[in-house]
């Protein structure tokens, strides 16, 4: 018996901590909330008690009901890991509606005047939740000054604990592309739709993507390139508008109005896409060239 029981109760943390490592390996690096819920519960029709334990409904959920429900009336408060950031960082208040969070970054954006202003308005804008659960912002790098702009979209684990885009695996690709045709970080800049990272790496919702649009399309005004290069599907489809997906766009320039004038954009497929369809790396390669041969040709501001 005793001998059972210990083993058990050694047995429990290792278990809890392969649990943990699993969630971690997949991606899951926030609580969603301060107590489990069970969704099946909360969901019944009377959820007194559930069929399958006939215990209540989850820890902590009102007798009146769930205090949010997954029909939308809010996310769950979330709570900060241990060890990610203190918890005073990360209070924030309720994120505004997405409409009015759009018009907020509309405006904000606008109101820089340089790049520097644009990162100092964004550290301060609290209209997007994506802040809440990033470690930090990032909002680009290499060189501003460069002919060739480039715009992922969004970070991930690494480009989250460095504060830099495209810094993981797929940001090394990203250099050796450049590499191939003569960039590199001192003679291009670098950034993404989003500069938060979505917490697991989920896909940016349309609403955070319509919030942090403004920022992105300021940032490229401000650097001003001579050619825009949009890395995947969702770069392109935020800034040139386009709905096909990105093997139907990819290889095509496309005029940009940058404000004070108009360059050529592009779009290409993303280098973690490369990364698992590595017999695509020709079609890349294509576009790349183009982007070289058009980033040395003298005139960029010819018209179409
Ligand atoms: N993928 C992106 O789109 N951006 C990054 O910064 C990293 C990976």
């Amino acid at each position: 018996m005793g001998d059972k029981h210990g083993g058990m109760k050694s047995q429990m943390p290792r278990a809890a901590d392969e649990l943990l490592a699993f969630y971690v390996d997949s991606g899951v690096d926030i609580a969603l909330g301060e107590v489990p819920a069970d969704r099946f519960a909360d969901r019944a029709p009377d959820a007194k008690a559930s069929p399958a334990t006939g215990e209540r409904v989850a820890r902590g959920t009102p007798a009146g009901g769930p205090a949010w429900s997954l029909e939308g009336e809010g996310p769950p408060p979330r709570l900060p890991l241990k060890g990610t950031a203190s918890a005073a960082d990360r209070v924030s208040p309720a994120p505004a509606p997405p409409e009015v969070a759009v018009m907020a970054a509309r405006d904000a954006a606008k109101r820089a005047a340089s790049l520097e202003e644009l990162r100092a308005i964004l550290q301060a804008f609290e209209g997007c939740a994506l802040r809440i659960t990033a470690k930090q912002l990032v909002f680009a790098d290499g060189n501003p000054q460069g002919r060739v702009m480039f715009v992922g979209e969004a970070p991930g684990r690494e480009e989250d604990l460095e504060g830099l885009p495209f810094v993981g695996r797929s940001g090394k690709l990203l250099d050796r592309m450049m590499a191939a045709i003569g960039l590199d970080r001192g003679g291009a800049y670098i950034a993404n739709i989003i500069p938060w990272r979505p917490p697991g790496n989920r896909t940016p919702t349309p609403q955070e993507s319509a919030i942090c649009l403004p920022f992105i399309v300021r940032q490229i005004e401000l650097a001003d390139p001579d050619v825009l290069v949009c890395l995947g599907g969702p770069a392109a489809q935020a800034l040139l508008g386009v709905k096909e997906g990105i093997l139907r766009t990819r290889g095509r320039w496309f005029p940009y109005p940058t404000g004070s004038r108009e360059i050529r954009a592009i779009a290409t497929l993303h280098p973690a896409y490369l990364l698992r369809q590595p017999l695509q790396k020709r079609l890349a390669w294509r576009d790349f060239l183009a982007i070289s041969a058009r980033s040395k040709a003298g005139d960029h501001r010819e018209h179409f």
